[in-house]
């Protein structure tokens, strides 16, 4: 399995395929649908032999073509197995390093979302397929939280983008939809909001509470899409912080709306860098009883500070050298890395490793069972 969740097969030429839908080791046909002279692309018409770990998708809207979850074809244990070894083939291309990722926590496969992007046509909410603009509407969706199952139940809203949230532990709810129409309707008490209203600077939010503490998400703030896939990272980053000396200065950069910086045991100093507005409004709110130091820039552009160890959490594009050049300027003795792509993950490993900071121990936090996103936190030491 490659990133972005095909299968990697060759053709009678030795020709690399990227098969949708296709496991290793199973006999397929595959219909191809694009043909370059290094590879091709297709995608699984009919399986000859499966493999053992091919199981009935759980979700009668893949048939449909919904292309919200695309590994419900596999097993639900086997998919960690993939993404680690996705993960661990990753590091081998990019950073020429054999290691083997730990599989991490078992987080439930279904009903796990707290935020959810989809597309509403005739008022129901659904997802586009992979590959074409029609929308599925999708109810039940397996993978929402039960608070947006409902709303996608009984929700009904404008055509165009729809972002559903939601707090587990407060049950509060938010909608951001493209434009307001006479049909939206949601469930009494969920707070409607248009793109249109927060650019004219309205602001909504929902609170979570979690890790024992409680957070306030604004519509356009960054938040982990389950709860108990946030306290997970919150476990692991504090594992990987496990032996530095307390008291020190900790740094967490593209810190969101505080969950590490207000989350992790730590007594010393804390400094959070965060670029978006809305987080580092948030984030004042939820760490106001730390002390947490806030700094509203771009990591790229940040003045480092000395740290003893550094947290860092970039989007999917990772750190690249400038982001891995502003961690070697704290001269931290330790870093815990959270990357949410294997391809940028490789890649950051090997630009660390020619700043000092080696590799020791990475752990995949799956965080979307049912698809092939990866979530993986990483410990490095300066030597
Ligand atoms: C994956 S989220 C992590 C947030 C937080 N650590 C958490 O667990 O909730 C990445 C965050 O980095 C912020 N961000 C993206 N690019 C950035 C940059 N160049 N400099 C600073 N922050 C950035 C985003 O706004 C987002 O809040």
């Amino acid at each position: 399995m490659v990133a972005g969740g095909d299968g990697l097969a060759r053709d009678d030429s030795g020709r690399v395929t990227f098969v949708t839908g296709g496991l290793p080791g199973e006999r397929v046909e595959v219909g191809i649908h694009q043909t370059k002279k290094d590879f091709a692309r297709g995608t699984v018409t009919q399986v000859i032999e499966p493999s053992a770990d091919r199981v009935a998708e759980p979700c009668r809207f893949v048939a449909a073509g919904c292309g919200g979850c695309d590994w419900q074809h596999i097993d639900a244990t086997a998919q960690r197995r993939f993404k680690a070894a996705m993960v661990a083939d990753a590091l081998r291309r990019q950073a020429h390093q054999e290691l083997e990722i730990g599989l991490g926590p078992d987080l439930p496969a279904t009903g796990y979302r707290t935020s959810v992007r989809g597309v509403a046509v005739d008022g129901r909410f659904g997802f586009r397929p992979r590959s074409s603009h029609q929308v599925v509407p999708v109810d039940p969706c397996l993978v929402v939280h039960p608070l947006l199952a409902e709303l996608i139940a009984h929700g009904r809203f404008p055509d165009g983008e729809v972002v559903l949230r939601a707090g587990a532990g407060t049950g509060e709810r938010l909608v951001v939809v493209s434009h307001d129409d006479d049909r939206t309707s949601v469930p009494d008490g969920v707070r409607v909001v248009t793109d249109g209203e927060l650019k004219a600077g309205r602001r909504a939010w929902y609170f979570e509470e979690l890790a024992g503490r409680r957070w306030r998400i604004s519509a356009r703030s960054f938040f982990q899409s389950r709860p108990d896939g946030a306290e997970a990272l919150v476990a692991a980053v504090s594992a990987a912080m496990a032996g530095v000396a307390e008291g020190g200065h900790l740094v967490d950069l593209y810190g969101g709306v505080g969950l590490l910086a207000g989350a992790l045991p730590t007594t010393g100093p804390v400094t959070l860098v965060e670029i978006g507005a809305s987080s580092v409004a948030d984030a004042r709110v939820n760490l106001a009883d730390k002390g947490v130091r806030i700094v509203k820039t771009d990591v790229d552009h940040w003045g480092a500070a000395r740290a003893e160890v550094v947290v860092a959490d970039p989007p999917r594009a990772g750190l690249g050298a400038s982001g891995v050049a502003r961690v070697a300027a704290t001269r931290a003795g330790r870093l815990a890395l959270i990357s949410c792509d294997s391809a940028s993950f490789g890649r950051d490993v090997r630009l660390l490793a020619e700043a000092g900071y080696e590799l020791r121990h990475a752990e995949l936090i799956d965080l979307f069972p049912h698809t092939s996103h990866v979530e993986i936190v990483s410990r490095f030491d300066h030597v």
